[in-house]
């Protein structure tokens, strides 16, 4: 059984605030996944360090790759028709968080990931994530 991370309060909440989904373990992996990007800003200054950097978006990387894979199984479960279109926009991320990962030499470079990866979440959350809802809803299953 896996167990999910919840959201932590603050910059987190925030964060999501707006961009829920209304699928309660979804919203949840989501609301991580902010977490992970809040952590790296919070790196900024004298907490800079490649190291550091590398770890966390090592952890981002692996904890993408768990909320995409239960995405995926859903959308297979349930039939969803767009499947492909959205399997690969999970595969085009992961693929460019692992590629930045060795570049993140100074904390510039680290916010320029950080704003990217925040954005690429928001506009995926909003446009290609929330489509999920409207076909779960019609396959009955979120209705209780
Ligand atoms: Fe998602
Ligand atoms: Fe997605």
């Amino acid at each position: 059984m896996i167990s999910m991370a919840t959201p932590k309060q603050g910059d987190l909440l925030s964060k999501l605030e707006g961009h829920e989904i209304g699928i309660a373990e979804l919203d949840a992996q989501h609301g991580q996944l902010f977490d992970f990007l809040a952590e790296l800003k919070a790196l900024r200054g004298k907490r800079y360090s490649f190291s550091a950097a590398t770890n966390l978006l090592g952890r981002l990387a692996e904890f993408a790759k768990l909320h995409f894979a239960i995405e995926e199984s859903m959308m297979r479960l349930l039939g969803y028709p767009d499947i492909e279109a959205h399997v690969e926009a999970h595969r085009q991320l992961s693929k460019q968080i692992l590629s930045f990962r060795s570049h993140l030499i100074n904390e510039d470079l680290a916010a320029q990931l950080q704003g990217f990866i925040e954005k690429w979440l928001i506009e995926h959350i909003d446009n290609v994530d929330r489509k999920l809802v409207n076909h779960f809803l019609q396959a009955h299953v979120l209705q209780s």
